[in-house]
């Protein structure tokens, strides 16, 4: 399973990309303006940090302008950047462009499974459903990640890639283990708590306690 983090600030990437385990790293355009910086420097940075994918997001609203942006920033980037577009028609177009020049494309802002299926159909890298995004409204959205995953299942030729984004909590990436999904994107935050559990520091402030009596009585 492939773990990303979700931000676009340095700092966090480095953090994370030294624990090791760091596959990715995904932005979007709310993440950027929080960063206060240049969206191309930001991008570059963390792409030098970072060997795998990292999604940079395209803001036209016609195929045409995201094809141009995408190449753009494919010109202009690293290798490992890939090309974050809309689900909309005018994203599967622009998908389908892309992704026929060999270009990576992970579609974003995905609530449906059609609309992760007509993404993995138009050459998709990375379908992106928003799983907190549907919390929000009432429903769960981890049944999309199941019925996304069982369409996947259905038609074993899809390679595309599921990336449950919009994680909220541990619980979500969790399930999203249980199910199956190839990648997660979640919060510098999530990625500490997962790794965290009290009986581990307990256990580690235990171990040092009695280690330090072994020494005070000259047996290390
Ligand atoms: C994914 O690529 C998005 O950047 C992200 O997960 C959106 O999460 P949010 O709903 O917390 O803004």
């Amino acid at each position: 399973m492939e773990l990303f983090l979700d931000t676009a600030e340095v700092d966090e990437v480095r953090e994370i990309a030294s624990w090791g385990i760091l596959d990715g790293v995904t932005t979007n355009p709310s993440l950027i303006k929080k960063s206060g910086r240049d969206f191309k420097t930001v991008v570059e940075e963390i792409a030098n940090l970072c060997g795998g994918p990292i999604s940079a997001e395209v803001t036209a609203l016609d195929a045409e302008g995201m094809v141009k942006e995408g190449l753009d920033l494919k010109a202009s980037l690293p290798e490992n950047v890939i090309i974050k577009v809309p689900c909309t028609p005018e994203g599967l177009k622009a998908t389908k462009e892309l992704s026929d020049k060999g270009i990576g494309v992970n579609v974003t802002l995905i609530f449906t499974a059609s609309q992760a299926l007509m993404s993995a159909k138009a050459g998709a890298m990375y379908v992106s459903p928003f799983i907190g995004r549907i919390d929000d409204t009432g429903h769960n959205g981890m049944d999309l990640i199941s019925d996304i995953l069982q369409t996947w299942h259905n038609y074993p030729e899809i390679k595309t890639k599921v990336l449950a984004a919009s994680i909220r909590h541990p619980t979500h990436v969790l399930e999203c283990m249980r199910l199956g999904a190839h990648t997660v994107t979640m919060p510098t935050k999530i990625f500490r708590q997962l790794m965290k559990h009290p009986l581990t520091e307990s256990g580690i402030e235990r171990f040092l306690l009695d280690w330090a009596e072994v020494e005070n009585a000259g047996n290390a």
